[in-house]
């Protein structure tokens, strides 16, 4: 049976697709057969091979399993803005079979598949649906993305108790130093410590050029599989 783990974040531009890319590349690092999956994301280029987002591409790339831009992406939308507008711009209906078949599809190939998920923990997909509402359906385990700045304390502590009222699991959660002036660093990953559920899974410090780094040596993977 392949695991399959959801990763929120506290907000957009946390470092959701940095901390997705960690767990793949630590996965990896770990001997297992990995695969990112990216249901909806917004802000997409059209290229010639088709639609393209760089969460999507990125996630792609640090895999260990093959699979096609559209097996690890069904909805790229072109906008940069909140997937249920996004996708009404595109005259595209988001429909909770298709990602389902997708997911399904990418579970039969990976032991563990990473979900990223596309804005906040309520992101609408359309006027009436939350992204979280399919997280639910599925029953996916969430990995929470802190972005470790100004507000991010009531961000985290409310998001974890959205995700937990909604009956699911926070099976651990990632400090994301995104803002490398922050005073009282120490202090703030304290209060995550005691206040959210779940395993401190890593901490990713704050680093220029990112995007090209190896970060498997930040992430518990351990932690994350026996959560
Ligand atoms: N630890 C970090 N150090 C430096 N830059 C970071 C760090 N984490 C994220 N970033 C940068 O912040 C931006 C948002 O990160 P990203 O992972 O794309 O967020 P999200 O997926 O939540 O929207 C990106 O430009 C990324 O390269
Ligand atoms: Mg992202």
């Amino acid at each position: 049976m392949s695991n399959a783990f959801f990763v929120a974040g506290t907000d957009t531009e946390v470092g959701k697709t940095v901390c997705s890319r960690a767990i793949i590349q630590a996965a990896v690092a770990h001997g297992i057969q990995v695969a990112g999956f990216k249901p909806v994301a917004s802000g997409s280029q059209q290229t010639p091979v088709g639609t393209r987002n760089s969460d999507a591409l990125y996630l792609q790339d640090a895999a260990n399993v093959e699979m096609s831009y559209e097996e690890v992406n069904p909805y790229p939308l072109l906008e940069p803005i909140s997937p249920h507008l996004a996708a009404r711009l595109d005259g595209v209906d988001i429909d909770f079979g298709v990602i389902n078949q997708a997911f399904d599809n990418a579970k039969t190939k990976a032991e563990m598949v990473l979900v990223e998920g596309a804005g906040g923990w309520r992101v609408p997909v359309t006027d009436e649906v939350y992204l979280s509402e399919w997280v639910k359906e599925r029953d996916l385990p969430v990995i929470l993305v802190v972005g470790i700045k100004l507000g991010c304390m009531s961000h985290a502590v409310l998001t974890a108790e959205a995700i937990e009222r909604d009956g699911l699991k926070v099976a651990g959660w990632i400090a994301n130093r995104i803002n490398p002036g922050l005073d009282n660093y120490a202090e703030v990953i304290k209060f995550l410590e005691n206040k959210l559920p779940g395993k401190k899974l890593g901490e990713i410090p704050y680093m220029p050029g990112i995007t090209r780094r190896d970060l498997s040596q930040y992430i518990d993977i351990e932690a994350l599989v026996n959560a």
